[in-house]
């Protein structure tokens, strides 16, 4: 293992608390030293349940959250009711140059920096952006996917013990970036994604199908430049995306300043397109800004979107700790394709996000959605965070929270399906908890029961930091 110096982390505000990076990687079977087990785990999940996330491993010069970092793997592996963990970099080309000069070799998206010839001498790309496989952790087609929206998708091995760039055999060009948030369709299986360019068209959709073979491309005409579109959505037959006005600023960038830049005054634009392509549907609704949806469905010639809603798009160079502290909230946006009607409504008043759902209903009605949540102010904490669970009921409107404890901090809460049941409510949530007293858990809650809490907890030995996107890896183990 490389021996890692102390980092002075003290300038960087999204590297403090929680948000710090752990700096080895471990490995942990239930027993004394190990995982320990509260409750009961469900006997009848096979799989893993894995996590990515930002966990800078060399002396960072700049830090934006939540775009730098290089991307970490906690997993926790269920088989017979019992559990592994283990957590581990992503091993990008970038992360196994830094690994052998011992050093941060690129520069913050914030602040690149050129990139020195030691560096390119020992293999590195001479490219200051560095694509650090950070923003989600996906299983399709047979292949784990680390994800990050600027660059290719890396294939890893089921025990997380290595990573290669993929192209999709050369769908991808230099430069492009896949989507982190690509969706499975629920009723398909296929991997609805999209590149976007700093050229036009900017976006285009790319459709893959069950077993990972690109199908289709669609070029979302009516971009009129690239924006920070970060997720979209299937609703029925249909592909939705939010095009809000947040733009990237390279020339900012590259002095330092914010990489990206809020046009206000302009209209959210929202994009529809049909699976089987065309040119798209535009509509225009009052600005808004949105990272993440929680799930979309179709009847009939209305399209209904659930996401999570905030008034612009927030990055830490320009606010330091206060990225989260502007509102965002559960929201159901309706369009109506043929009068071209927007209608919008808030969910819930509660502040949330990394919203989920059963993704067996991906693109399809469902009822419930879930979410982290915040009932504490922000920054009164010093370890500031999520902490709760939420549940929403779409049909009824009500909302059910779990609180983990003052000062805890939850990630997003995945809904794994029961394989016993059709039901969605009959399924697990499982999230990791950081709590000050308690320690560090992953949470596994009844999906239609999480006013209870959790039915189980497993107790891992060593931390782990406050993160992003997280997924059920059905039927995964260790060899494959
Ligand atoms: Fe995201």
């Amino acid at each position: 293992m490389v021996t890692r110096p102390e980092m002075d982390l003290s300038r960087f505000p999204y590297l403090q608390g929680n948000y710090a990076p752990v700096l080895e990687e471990s490995t942990f079977d239930e027993g004394e030293g190990g995982l320990r087990v509260e409750g009961k785990l469900p006997e009848n999940i096979t799989g893993a349940f894995m996590r990515n996330g930002p966990n800078v491993a060399w002396q960072p010069d700049h830090y934006v959250y939540p775009v730098d970092g290089d991307g970490m793997i906690h997993a926790v592996y269920f088989k017979d009711g019992r559990v592994h963990y283990r957590n581990r970099w992503v091993r990008t080309q970038w992360f196994k140059v830094e690994e052998q000069l011992k050093r941060a070799c690129w520069g913050s998206h914030g602040k690149p920096f050129p990139v020195d010839e030691e560096t390119i001498a020992a293999g590195g790309s001479p490219s200051p952006m560095k694509n650090p496989a950070n923003t989600n952790v996906l299983l399709h087609g047979g292949k784990l996917f680390a994800l990050f929206e600027a660059g290719f998708p890396h294939i890893m091995s089921p025990d997380l013990s290595s990573a290669d760039e993929y192209n999709y055999d050369g769908l991808l060009t230099a430069g492009e970036g896949l989507t982190a948030h690509p969706k499975i369709c629920g009723r398909t299986g296929e991997l609805i994604s999209n590149t976007q360019t700093f050229t036009p068209p900017y976006f285009t959709v790319q459709i893959f199908d069950k077993s990972g073979a690109h199908k289709r491309s669609i070029p979302i005409h009516g971009m009129h430049r690239r924006a920070m579109v970060h997720d979209m959505q299937i609703c029925g037959d249909y592909i939705v995306g939010f095009f809000a006005p947040a733009f990237p600023d390279i020339e900012a960038a590259m002095k330092g300043k914010n990489p990206f830049v809020w046009e206000g005054d302009r209209a959210t634009r929202i994009f529809v397109v049909h699976r089987d392509g065309g040119e798209p549907q535009w509509f225009e609704a009052p600005t808004f800004f949105s990272w993440h949806f929680c799930n979309g469905f179709q009847s009939g010639q209305k399209l209904y979107i659930d996401y999570v809603w905030m008034k612009s798009m927030p990055v830490s160079n320009d606010l330091g700790t206060g990225v989260e502290s502007q509102m965002r909230n559960m929201h159901r946006l309706t369009l109506d394709l043929k009068s071209g009607a927007v209608t919008d409504e808030k969910v819930g008043a509660t502040y949330c996000e990394f919203s989920r759902s059963d993704d067996r209903r991906c693109g399809q009605p469902y009822r419930y959605g879930f979410a982290a949540a915040a009932t504490e102010a922000w920054g009164e904490s010093p370890n500031h965070g999520y902490n709760g669970t939420i549940a929403y009921d779409m049909d009824t409107g009500k909302s059910t929270l779990w609180d983990y404890g003052a000062g805890a901090n939850a990630g997003e809460p995945v809904h794994i399906p029961n394989p016993d049941s059709e039901n969605e409510e009959d399924g697990y949530l499982m999230t990791y908890v950081n709590h000050p007293k308690e320690g560090r858990y992953l949470a596994i809650l009844s999906a239609g029961n999480v006013g209870s809490g959790p039915i189980a907890k497993v107790y891992i030995p060593s931390r782990v930091p406050n993160g992003f996107h997280a997924n059920w890896m059905n039927g995964l183990t260790l060899n494959g």
